[in-house]
């Protein structure tokens, strides 16, 4: 273990440990980031800071100071909605480090979905909140100003999602490296980045987010693909109808929201990036790890090829997604 001393220094000065031992708990996850759960005098926290190296690619480096946007972005969506995100409890920017109120007993989406637990109105839920904070933040150059650095974004998700899966595959490089150049102008509305099911807590009131570490001003059609593509990954993976009916639950609710632009257009950018998503959870730097039957594997990878060359708005797609190898 680190000697954490700077970081047990910081704590104590914001009162959320108190004067005895200090047990730092690892927080399952922890692809991008030492998380840990402490117990304190106001009860558990979580600490949370960035590595410099992310741990599922050795070459994949991304800076540190991510911390800091996860932090706007959590206060932000506060704003929006108090439930959808674990209050910040301190922030400490020169450790890059910040603690959350730690929420108890709330399970993970992704193990609920796993197990088979697929509830369409939290997807529906999930949809509406992650639309809200898009709603809010559209249009603002106040938001703009506090999210200024594309670099982690395209460090994180444009390079090694859409341009490396670009380089390797020639009958798709034109769409994706068009997709990814959209994605890099795009200022549009305060993007999450990271909305997949391992990222949800199932809260008492709802879906709350967490890992905003991607956040970046941009287009918001990106976090509704995201989270699209997990659910039909793992509707292919597991063999559920039930899982495209919450993509298209998610999708419908987010849609309903949209006030900041025409509907069809965010659903077709929307689209095209599900479908290069699909594509990168096969042939990208960061695969589904569940994703390992070669049929399965074939079915994603047959669609989002399709779908690259001829696209679909995401509520189409969604309809039109096949679980099953052909
Ligand atoms: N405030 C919290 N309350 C309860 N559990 C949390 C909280 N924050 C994080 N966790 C748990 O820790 C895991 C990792 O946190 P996350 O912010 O996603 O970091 P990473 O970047 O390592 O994925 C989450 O999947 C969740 O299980
Ligand atoms: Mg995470």
């Amino acid at each position: 273990m680190p000697d954490h001393a700077d970081l047990i220094a910081a704590l104590r000065g914001a009162g959320l440990v108190g004067p005895g031992e200090v047990v730092f708990q690892p927080l399952a996850g922890g692809v991008s980031c030492d998380v840990w759960k402490v117990d304190g005098p106001q009860g558990p926290v979580v600490v949370k800071r960035p590595l410099e190296k992310l741990r599922v690619m050795a070459d994949w480096h991304a800076p540190v100071e991510r911390s800091a946007s996860e932090v706007r972005w959590l206060q932000l969506a506060r704003d929006v909605e108090p439930g959808m995100v674990p209050e910040v409890l301190a922030n400490f920017p020169a450790l890059n480090a910040f603690a959350l109120r730690f929420l108890p007993g709330c399970p993970v989406w992704k193990d609920e979905l796993s197990a088979g637990h697929v509830d369409q109105a939290f997807a529906a839920e999930v949809g509406r909140r992650i639309a809200r904070v898009h709603a809010r933040t559209a249009g603002s150059a106040e938001v703009q100003a506090m999210f200024p650095d594309p670099a982690m974004f395209r460090a994180l998700r444009v390079d090694p999602f859409l341009r490396h899966v670009a380089r390797n595959n020639a009958a798709v490089s034109a769409p994706l490296n068009t997709l990814a150049d959209r994605l890099d102008a795009a200022r549009i509305a305060l993007v999450h980045g990271d909305v997949s099911p391992k990222n949800i807590l199932i809260g008492g009131q709802g879906p709350v987010f967490l890992d905003a570490e991607c956040a970046v001003y941009g287009d918001p059609a990106f976090d509704l693909a995201f989270c699209t593509t997990h659910l039909l990954l793992k509707a292919v993976w597991l063999d559920r109808a039930d899982l495209p009916a919450a993509a298209a639950a998610m999708v419908a609710a987010y849609a309903a929201q949209i006030n900041w632009e025409a509907s069809q257009a965010l659903l077709a950018r929307a689209g095209e990036l599900t479908a290069a998503l699909l594509l990168a959870r096969i042939e990208g730097k960061s695969p589904a790890p569940y994703l390992t039957d070669p049929l399965h594997r074939q079915a994603v990878r047959r669609q989002a090829i399709a779908l690259l060359l001829a696209p679909r708005a995401i509520d189409d797609l969604v309809a039109h997604w096949e679980r099953t190898p052909e």
